[in-house]
């Protein structure tokens, strides 16, 4: 009993050296799904610093207003911002799906508008960049709203999946056509802790 014991614990000591240490640490269970990753926390800091970099040289001396859209870009949000060297605000909306009264369906509500954008240049932070229809839902809202000039900034961008032609200013990575959890994105609520992205495995 006692050696049954010390073998497991041994095992599990030694297992992530003898089989394949990549394999096992880069592989995380989310519910019910596999996923691996994809973008490291180091690559994605990386790519940070030089898009604040970017943004520091192109918007220095504007009257800018960050704008982030939860809950998938707060970390993006939080870690561009405190490398912006310029004065500036930010400020975070969401989308609120809600029933309409007619036969329409599911309405994208914008909520949580503090902000006066008007005159502004106005930096869209996002997580990711998908079929591109939230982003046009909020680039409406800008316009209508007066914002002078407005830019997109997404961390991640799906160009097999985009169906806009809204130009996005600062993209971090262009990734395939999957499912991505990790840094602020979520499967099923979970997984928006994790420091890098993981893409499912199918
Ligand atoms: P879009 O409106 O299709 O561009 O999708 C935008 C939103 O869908 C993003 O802001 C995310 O919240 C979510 N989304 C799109 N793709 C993924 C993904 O691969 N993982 C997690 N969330 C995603
Ligand atoms: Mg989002």
């Amino acid at each position: 009993m006692l050696i049954r014991t010390k073998i497991r614990y041994y095992f599990h000591i030694f297992a992530p050296v003898n089989c394949s240490k990549e394999a096992i640490m880069k592989e995380i269970r989310i519910i019910d799904k596999t996923f691996r990753e994809l973008i490291s926390e180091e690559a994605i800091n990386n790519r940070i610093n030089e898009i604040a970099e970017q943004i520091n040289n192109d918007l220095q001396g504007k009257d800018v207003v960050f704008l982030g859209i939860l809950n998938g870009a707060f970390l993006f949000a939080a870690d561009l911002f405190r490398k912006i060297k310029f004065e500036s605000r930010i400020s975070f909306i969401k989308l609120a799906s809600y029933k309409g009264t007619s036969s329409t369906g599911s309405i994208k509500e914008l909520i949580g508008w503090n902000e006066d954008i008007k005159s502004k240049t106005v930096v869209v932070i996002e997580d990711i960049v998908d079929t591109g229809n939230t982003l046009e839902r909020v680039f409406g809202e800008l316009v209508i709203r007066k914002a002078s000039e407005i830019r997109i900034a997404t961390l991640l961008f799906k160009p097999a999946a985009y169906q806009k032609d809204i130009h996005l200013e600062y993209t971090g990575f262009e990734i395939p056509n999957d499912f991505v959890v990790g840094y602020g994105l979520d499967y099923d609520g979970f997984g928006r802790n994790l420091p890098s992205i993981y893409t499912l495995v199918k």
